[in-house]
This record gives C-alpha cells, structure tokens and sequence, in this order.
C-alpha cells in the first residue's frame, strides 16, 4: 500500500526522499509527492503516475529535510489532487491507512471554517492538526490530542511551519520505522528505504518521534522515552534485484538457499516449532496467498498430526460467529505482519482467550509483537508484489508442525521426512532450471485458464490460479476436479488451458478421469505431477514431474513450477510483474 519517507540531516534531501520512493514503489501506489523546506517556505510537487513523473516536476533545490509518499488510492481516484503530501494551514504531511471517521471530523471542521480540496481522509487528519494547532502550539500536546480524536489506522510523518528543523512522525495500525544513519535521520514506512544508509532502526509503536538533524527522541504521553535498537540481519542483497531482470524471479531463486537455511535453524532449536496438540481446536486464519498456505497445512496437520484443523479467510474470522475458548489454538500467517484482517482475527482471537501462534516474515511486526508465539519464517525482504519465497516459507512452516506431530506417532515415518527434508533444497535448485518458457508461451495466449487439483493439489493450485491471475491478467478459475462437472465444464472449449495438479497419491487416479472429460472437450493440458505415478501419455500435452518425497515436503516442490509458469507467462505478455496493476504489497487497510 503507500509508502512513507522522511529526511532530516545535512545533504540535499530530494534524492534521498526520491530513492526512498523508488525503494518503496513495491508496495503498490498510482501517484507521489515530496514536501520541504527551503528559504523558510514549504514546497510542494506531486503528481499522478509513476514516480518518474514527479521527478519530471522537480526543480534544482537542496532542501536538507523533506516527506514523500508514493500512494495507494482509497479514499477518492488516483490524481494530483488526492495525492500527498497534503497541507492545510500551518501543517504539512503524509498519511498511509484509513482515518475511519473522516466524515464526522469532515464537518466538525468545515464549520470551523476548512475547504476541501481532495477527496481524501488524510487532508481531514492534516486540517484537524491544524485546527488543533490554532488552539495550542505545543506540538506533543496537539498530537497527542490528534491520537484521541483519530479513529482508523495511521501512520503520518508531519512538519509544522513554525518548526522548520523538525518532522514529527506517530502511528496506530500502519508500521513506521526511524532510524539514525551518518547521512541524517530517516523515518520510513519499510526497511528498504533505509538499508542503503543503515541496517539500525526503531520500530514506532505508541510512541511520537521528534526527528531533528542530530537527534531522535521518543515521547509517550508527554513522556520521554527510550527504545531498543533493531538491526536487519539479512543480507542486504535481499532488498536488491541482485542482476535478475525482476524482483519476483530474484525471490523465487533464492528458495533453495532460503529452505536450507531455514531447516538448519529448526532442525537445530526444534523447539521453536510448537507441539499443537494440546488444543481443542485449531484454526488457521490469513489472507489471499497465506490462506493457501493455510489450506494446505490444515491438510497436513490433519493427515500427519491427526487433528482436526479449521481454516478461515481472516476478513470473514474477525465478522462471524466464533467458537473460540481458552483452549484453542489460532494461528496467524503473515508474511508482512501488517495485514489488517488478520490483525483483527488476532485481536479477536486474543480477548476470546485463545492461544495464538503468529506465522510471520516481517521481524517486529504488529502480528509477531502480538501474537503469544511466533515463528519467523526468515524471508528476509520480499520486495515482489506477488510473494513466493515467503508462501514457500510459510508452507515449509506447516509442514514443520505436522512434522513435529508425526514424530510423536510414528517416529519411522517421521525419520523418512526427515531424510526428504536433507535434499529439499537440491530438489527445489533442480526445478527452477525447467524450460517453462515453452509452455509459458502457449498459456500467454489465452484469456481463461482453468486449475483444477483434488485434496491438496486442489489448494497448491488455488495458489497456481493466483499468482497467473495477479501478474498475467489472465482470467483463471480453480476447481476442486470433482467440481468441474457441476458446471464449469460447460466452459471449457477447443484450446482452453486446464492445468492439472498430480501429486496426493490416494486421490490422482480420480482427477485423471477429470482431466480425461476435459480433454474430451478439446483442452490443452498440461499436468504437473508426482514423478512415480502411473500416468498414461494421453491425459497430457505438457506435463511437468515433480520428484517424489514425502507430502510434507513434495508439496513445497509442487509449489516452484507454479510460480515460474505465472512468472514466464506474464514476462511473455511484457507486464509490470513486480508492480502489477490495483495491488498492494501490504494491505494494511481492510
Ligand atoms: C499474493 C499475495 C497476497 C498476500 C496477502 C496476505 O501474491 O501476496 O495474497 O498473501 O495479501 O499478505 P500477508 O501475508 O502480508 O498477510
């Protein structure tokens, strides 16, 4: 979603807050702006579009503090107008999240005499803090008076007229870091902003950070306080394309060295990964991509821990009736740790009493602070719109958990997962160097693909159908292959894509005979399937074998071609596959 920057130090501020936004354009935004001061003035450029349209605005200044914002439009269309920064009277700012009573604050100041000129929440917010500051120049006290009166998420970085050497940054809901570098000190919405100036960095909570040219300081309710330092213990070439043309092809190839590291470290400290057998009840509760990952771990909980497993859309946990006690289990997948929905199942989960496990990327996050337990599945950054490393890490998680349970039970099983788990990483290395280009080429054509898969082929290619309809455009359904004759056959015509997913070895044989029906009705097929089953040549025109290891680890497998026929099939149609269209990286707001 948008994306924050702030410089306060020495050096010229404009291209440091520019490269900041290029560092954040990840997170999904349709217009930008910067704001600073200079000759005791405010100046401010914004513009609709790609940052390299704001930059076509800009003018030879070396202002030494400034803002920027790359924005994600909510409230009101893409535009000039609704971009940021916003200033109304003494106050200048930049706002990422949804101020949620924006309209009854609307009014309330439009009878105190304010003009609108956007359609946005974010100029209510920075005309309240100016109303707020007509009646009182003490910036914490208005502040802190801003925080009662504001209902929603925020995160804003602020400068005041009358305070030309200071920016003011707080938060509820939406993450910001501050960080101390030997160019200046920074504010910003994500890591890589920063990295190229510092790896330290505060995490903003409660708290309101005055950032001077030399100083940091944080206040709670008037109060000063101290905070701990956080570094980002990645390699820094995590934040960078590291010489592949995409952000998303650069993440895909970093599993292998991502799955290896990671079974190293739980191999070595297995009691990070809980035994979740003690609850009543267990629910998996997350969004989009990580609610695959969840179906499929309630899939191998199930089967390998013998447990029954709920999974849940986060957006539809937090509304409906729930049965939570003190004895279930809630686990949370995240790969941001920022996902709205999934903070307020969180939520929901912790005043019901319940346990919750937070499965998550982003160190220091509001799902990993919050949650009772957590696991990081270090991912280090994922900058690519569409996740895959951290969906493969959040699977691998789950298989850890299951895991954990067949150890229990069936210890010889168990040491046969074990031994799969040694050659993951090789066997991921492997896939990645398929010709899927060939195949690639022939789905780009089309404009609808079907998935269809049973059990767990069914939720790996709900993930498949995914990251094709995200980066592609292509329009693609997923279908549990029993489904199909319930109605969606009808669809399939002479050419039509149906990409079949092969590899739970007690159901295959039954989606053969769906793969037949569409077949019969003149599809393309292409199959991607377990290595040792028994599969007749005329089911498929492609077909793809993944080797064949335990479920607990296959499904990790089955995982890699999917991402790199989305990949190779929107590189073939030339889009903007870090960046693709209407999405966010993060979705902080619901
Ligand atoms: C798809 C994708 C999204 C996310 C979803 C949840 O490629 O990235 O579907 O999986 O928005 O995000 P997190 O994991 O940050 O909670």
């Amino acid at each position: 979603m948008c994306g924050i920057i702030g410089y306060n130090g020495k050096k010229n501020a404009i291209p440091i807050l520019i490269e900041g936004l290029k560092k954040l354009e990840y997170r999904g935004y349709d217009s930008s702006g910067i704001a600073y001061f200079i000759d005791n003035q405010i100046k401010i450029f914004k513009e609709k579009g790609r940052i390299s349209e704001l930059e076509k605005l800009l003018v030879d200044d070396k202002p030494t503090i400034g803002i920027g914002h790359t924005r994600w439009a909510t409230h009101g269309k893409p535009s000039k107008i609704n971009a940021h920064p916003h200033r109304v009277g003494n106050v200048t700012l930049v706002h990422n999240g949804i101020i949620e009573n924006y309209n009854v604050l609307k009014e309330e100041l439009k009878k105190k005499g304010y003009q609108f000129q956007s359609e946005t929440d974010t100029e209510v917010a920075t005309a309240l803090i100016d109303s707020l500051y007509q009646e009182n120049d003490n910036k914490l006290e208005i502040l802190e008076k801003a925080k009662n009166l504001l209902k929603g998420s925020y995160a804003f970085v602020i400068m005041f007229d009358d305070c030309k050497d200071t920016l003011y940054a707080l938060r509820e809901g939406s993450p910001l870091i501050v960080a101390k570098s030997k160019e200046g000190n920074l504010v910003s919405s994500d890591i890589p902003a920063i990295l190229e100036y510092t790896r330290d960095y505060y995490l903003l909570e409660q708290e309101i950070a005055i950032i001077t040219k030399n100083d940091i300081k944080f206040y709670l309710n008037r109060e000063e306080v101290k905070k701990d330092m956080l570094t980002f213990t990645h390699d820094i070439k995590t934040a960078s394309k590291d010489g592949y043309q995409h952000f998303m092809l650069k993440e895909i190839h970093e599993q292998p060295t991502l799955i290896k590291n990671y079974l190293d470290y739980y191999f070595n400290n297995l009691d990070l990964i809980p035994d979740i057998s003690k609850y009543e009840k267990i629910y998996i509760v997350a969004c989009g991509s990580a609610y695959h990952a969840g179906l499929i771990g309630a899939y191998l909980i199930e089967k390998y821990g013998n447990i029954e497993v709920k999974v849940e859309i986060a957006s539809e946990f937090r509304y409906k009736k729930n049965f939570l006690t003190a004895n279930s289990l809630v686990i949370l997948v995240s790969q941001s740790g920022e996902t709205a929905d999934t903070i307020a199942s969180l939520r929901l989960a912790k005043e019901n009493k319940a346990y919750t496990l937070g499965i998550v990327n982003v160190v220091g996050s509001t799902i990993a602070r919050e949650s009772n337990q957590v696991i990081y599945i270090n991912a280090g950054c994922e900058i690519a719109v569409a996740t895959t490393k951290a969906f493969t890490l959040q699977v691998l998680t789950f298989s850890m958990l299951a895991y954990k349970l067949l150890k229990k039970n069936d210890s010889q099983l168990s040491q046969e997962v074990f031994s799969d788990y040694q050659i993951l990483s090789d066997e991921v290395n492997k896939l990645l160097n398929f010709n899927y280009q060939e195949i690639a080429k022939k789905i780009a054509k089309h404009h609808d693909v079907f998935f269809i898969g049973r059990l767990i082929d069914y939720y790996l290619a709900l993930e498949g159908s995914l990251k094709l309809k995200e980066i592609s455009y292509i329009h693609s359904e997923t279908y549990a292959a029993g489904e199909l004759k319930h109605g969606t056959i009808s669809l399939i015509e002479e050419g039509t894509p149906v990409i079949s997913i092969l590899t739970d070895i007690t159901i295959y044989e039954k989606t053969i005979s769906n793969i037949k029906e569409t077949k019969a009705r003149g599809a393309y097929s292409l199959v991607i399937a377990r290595d040792n089953l028994n599969i007749n040549q005329d089911i498929y025109d492609d077909v793809i074998k993944i080797p064949n290891l335990s479920d607990l680890v296959t499904c990790v497998l089955t995982v890699i071609p999917l991402q790199l026929l989305a990949y190779y099939v929107a590189l073939e149609l030339k889009y903007d596959i870090d960046k693709p269209r209407n999405l966010a990286k993060s979705v902080t707001v619901e």
